[in-house]
């Protein structure tokens, strides 16, 4: 049984990401479910980095559809191109908005989220078949490290989609 060690939100982020990547890896271990892996995601990621909201969005049809996610009760629905979101999904790459109120078309789903990043996860086939979007109370909170290293830790549950 994987022992998840307790969460330390006070290192810089770069050593932050290279512990939630073993954390990552042990926790998805021999884990075969889609949405299992989701939901341990969420819930190291919304911990380790000290987020306000963190989840992923499945693409169900012609919509985002809510999945497993940590934080606020949040919209269940996201239509196609709407919010960072659907952006993130249409323009099939990673969005960072460093100022969410300077979005045009972006979804409060909470006052409190100040900026936000989503990574659009591919499945087999190569399509978008969900996003990871990460919320935080901080301005300006995600930089290009945080899209990479985003990217990479999806890896592996995007193996599962
Ligand atoms: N802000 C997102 C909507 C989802 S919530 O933040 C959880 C967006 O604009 O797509």
């Amino acid at each position: 049984m994987h022992s998840p060690t307790i969460p330390r939100t006070d290192l810089p982020r770069t050593e932050r990401y290279a512990a939630l990547e073993q954390e990552m890896q042990a926790l998805l271990a021999g884990e075969t479910d889609a949405i299992a892996a989701m939901a341990n995601a969420a819930a190291l990621l919304h911990h380790g980095l000290g987020m306000h909201w963190t989840g992923f969005y499945r693409v169900v049809g012609n919509e985002l559809v809510l999945g497993p996610f940590q934080g606020p009760v949040a919209c269940a629905r996201i239509a196609s191109g709407k919010g960072v979101c659907g952006a993130a999904w249409m323009e099939a790459r990673t969005v960072v908005v460093p100022d969410v109120e300077l979005f045009p078309g972006h979804i409060a789903c909470s006052p409190l989220s100040r900026s936000e990043i989503v990574v659009p996860l591919r499945g087999r086939d190569g399509r978008i078949v969900a996003v990871l979007d990460i919320d935080s109370a901080r301005t300006a909170d995600f930089s290009e490290l945080d899209a990479r290293w985003l990217e990479k830790l999806m890896r592996p549950i995007e193996a599962l989609l």
